[in-house]
C-alpha cells in the first residue's frame, strides 16, 4: 500500500514537473522566436536579454535618452528587440523620406495597440488601414487654414486673459511684480487647456488658474495610467503581450477617458439643444454622429467610441506637447540672453508696427520666433518615437536593406533630430538653423517632430500657430527668469510614446513697458 502510494506520488510529481518544464520551454521558445532576424539583416543591434529582448531594463533611463545613446553608438540604422518584436530603428533623413513618403504604400500601418478600453482602442494612430482613412478624412477638415484663422481670436483672448491672471497673482504675491518658483510647463499646460477648449469647443472654463479645475485634472489624470507605477512589469508585456490584459492601463488612463466622454457628451447635447453652430469640433462631432448609420461608417465599424476618441484627441493631445516645447524654449532663451535680445527686438518691431495686435496675418513677420520654436521642438520633441509597420516586403540597394512584411520600423525622433551630419553641435540651442536664409543647408526630412507623409501629425498647423501666437504675446509681456533649481530633467517613465519632464521651475517677471 505504501509502495503504491509512493509510486503514484512519484508519477504525479514527474507529470507535474514535465508539464512545468514543457510550459517553461514553450514560453522561452515563444519569447526568443524572433531572435536572429535582425542579425541576418547585417545591421548593428542592441544585444537582447535571454528572455526579454533589448528592452529588458526599460525606463532605467528616459527612453529618448536611451535612443540617443544607441544612435551615438551604432549610427543611423540599427536593430532593437522590443521584447520579442524585432524592430528597425532609422535616423537617416533620406531613409525616413523613403519609408514615410516615397514608398509609404509599403509602410502604411502602425502596430495595433491594446489600451484595454473600447474607447481608447479607437486611437487613430493605431486604427487598421481602411478605417484609419475614413477617420482621418472626417477629422482633418477641423484644422483647415480657414478654421485655424477663425480660431485666432479665441487663442489671443485666452492668452491675454492668462496674462491678466498672472498680473493679478503678481499683485498679491510676496514679491510684487514677480512670481517665484513657477512650474512653467504646468502653468502653460493649464492655459493651453483653456485655449484649446475655447478654440475647439467654443466654451470658456471658469477658474482657469486653479490646477484643481476639473478640466486640468482630466489632462493630468489621462497622463497618469496606473500601470506606469510598475515599469518592470510593463517591460514583460513586450515579450508576453497577454499580460497587458491583467494590467490596469499602461498607455493612457481608462477612467479619465470615461470622465471625458461623460463631459463631452454633455457638451454635444447642449449644442444640439441650443441649435447654434460654431463650425468647431463640437459641430464636427455632431455631424459625424448623424452619419453613423451610413453604409460607409457601418462597414468600417465607426461607432460613437470612434467619435469620442477623436474628440478626446482634440481636447487633450496638444497641451502637454506644446507646453513642453514652449517651456523648453523659455528655458533656453533665459540661458542665452543674446538670442533672447534678438527675439525681443523682432517682437517689439512687429507689435509696434501693428498697434499691439499680432494675429495670423502677421506671423510671417516673426521668422526668428518661429525658428526658436522649431529649435525647441527639435531638442525636446515630446513624442520620442513614431513608427510604421511594413505591409509589403521592401528592398533598397542604396541602404542595403531587405525589410520583411510585418517588421516594425521605429523613427526615434529625439535621436533623428540630433543627427550631427544635419545639425551641427546638435545639443546646442541654435535657432539660426531654421532661419529662411539657411533653408538650403537644412535637409527637409531632418526635423521629425511632427512626422512625415500620409500619417504625419494632422495637428501640426494648429500646434505651430498656437505656439507662435501664444509665445509672441507671452514674451512681449513676461520675462521667464532662471533660478538655481531650474532644469530640464526628463521623467524616466511617461505614458505611451511621450517624454514629459519634471516641472521646469522659473521666476516670472513683468517686462518693463516702453513709455
Ligand atoms: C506640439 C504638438 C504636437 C506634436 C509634437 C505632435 C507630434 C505628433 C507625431 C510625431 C505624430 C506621429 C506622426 C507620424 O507617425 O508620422 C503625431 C500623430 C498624430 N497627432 Fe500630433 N502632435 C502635436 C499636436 C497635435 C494636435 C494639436 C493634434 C490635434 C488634435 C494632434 C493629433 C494627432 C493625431 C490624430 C495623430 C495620428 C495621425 C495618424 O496616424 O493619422 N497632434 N503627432
Amino acid at each position: 500500500m505504501y509502495t503504491n502510494f509512493k509510486m503514484v506520488f512519484v508519477l504525479l510529481a514527474a507529470g507535474i514537473l514535465t508539464i512545468f518544464l514543457v510550459a517553461v520551454s514553450c514560453l522561452v521558445l515563444y519569447a526568443r522566436w524572433n531572435y536572429g532576424k535582425l542579425e541576418k539583416m547585417g545591421i548593428p543591434i542592441v544585444k537582447p536579454h535571454f528572455l526579454l529582448g533589448s528592452t529588458y531594463d526599460l525606463f532605467k533611463k528616459a527612453p529618448p535618452v536611451q535612443d540617443v545613446e544607441w544612435f551615438n553608438k551604432m549610427g543611423g540604422i540599427f536593430g532593437v528587440y522590443e521584447g520579442r518584436d524585432p524592430q528597425l530603428f532609422i535616423c537617416d533623413p533620406e531613409l525616413i523620406r523613403l519609408i514615410t513618403v516615397k514608398d509609404s504604400q509599403y509602410f502604411d500601418a502602425k502596430r495595433r495597440l491594446e489600451f484595454n478600453d473600447p474607447m481608447l482602442n479607437e486611437m487613430p494612430d493605431f486604427l487598421p488601414g481602411e478605417k484609419w482613412r475614413v477617420v482621418r478624412s472626417t477629422a482633418t477638415p477641423a484644422f483647415s487654414s480657414s478654421k485655424i484663422k477663425l480660431m485666432n481670436m479665441p487663442m489671443i483672448e485666452a492668452t491675454q486673459d492668462f496674462i491678466r491672471d498672472i498680473d493679478e497673482n503678481m499683485k498679491t504675491s510676496k514679491t510684487p511684480e514677480k512670481l517665484e518658483k513657477v512650474a512653467v510647463d504646468e502653468l502653460l499646460c493649464a492655459m493651453l487647456t483653456d485655449l484649446v477648449i475655447r478654440s475647439c469647443f467654443s466654451i470658456k472654463i471658469g477658474d482657469r488658474f486653479n490646477q484643481n479645475n476639473p478640466y486640468h485634472k482630466l489632462v493630468r489624470d489621462l497622463m497618469s495610467p496606473p500601470a506606469l507605477k510598475y515599469p518592470s512589469i510593463v517591460s514583460w508585456t513586450y515579450t508576453f503581450p497577454f499580460l497587458l490584459k491583467l494590467l490596469p492601463g499602461t498607455l493612457l488612463s481608462p477612467p479619465a477617458g470615461k470622465d471625458f466622454v461623460q463631459v463631452f457628451k454633455g457638451i454635444m447635447e447642449q449644442r444640439r439643444k441650443s441649435g447654434q453652430k460654431f463650425n468647431d469640433v463640437v459641430d464636427l462631432c455632431n455631424e459625424w454622429q448623424d452619419k453613423l448609420g451610413t453604409e460607409e461608417m457601418k462597414k468600417h465599424n465607426v461607432t460613437e467610441n470612434t467619435i469620442m476618441c477623436e474628440a478626446l484627441i482634440f481636447f487633450w493631445v496638444g497641451q502637454d506637447q506644446m507646453s513642453t516645447i514652449m517651456s523648453t524654449m523659455f528655458y533656453h532663451l533665459a540661458k542665452n540672453p543674446e538670442i533672447e535680445k534678438k527675439l525681443l527686438k523682432e517682437l517689439s518691431i512687429v507689435f509696434e508696427k501693428n498697434n499691439g495686435v499680432v494675429d495670423h496675418e502677421h506671423l510671417s513677420e516673426l521668422p526668428y520666433l518661429l525658428s526658436c520654436i522649431k529649435e525647441a521642438s527639435r531638442l525636446h520633441p515630446y513624442f520620442y518615437r513614431t513608427e510604421r509597420v511594413c505591409t509589403k516586403p521592401w528592398k533598397n540597394e542604396q541602404f542595403g536593406l531587405n525589410i520583411p512584411k510585418g517588421m516594425t520600423i521605429q523613427i526615434p525622433i529625439w535621436a533623428a533630430n540630433r543627427h550631427p551630419d544635419y545639425f551641427e553641435e546638435p545639443e546646442k540651442f541654435m535657432p539660426e538653423r531654421f532661419m529662411p536664409e539657411n533653408k538650403d543647408k537644412l535637409h527637409p526630412y531632418a526635423l521629425s517632430t511632427f512626422g512625415f507623409g500620409p500619417r504625419k501629425c494632422p495637428g501640426e498647423r494648429f500646434a505651430m500657430e498656437t505656439m507662435h501666437l501664444v509665445s509672441a504675446y507671452l514674451l512681449k509681456d513676461l520675462k521667464f527668469e532662471l533660478r538655481a533649481d531650474s532644469e530640464l530633467k526628463f521623467k524616466p517613465v511617461g505614458p505611451w510614446m511621450f517624454a514629459p519632464h519634471e516641472p521646469v521651475y522659473m521666476d516670472l517677471l513683468k517686462r518693463e513697458k516702453k513709455s
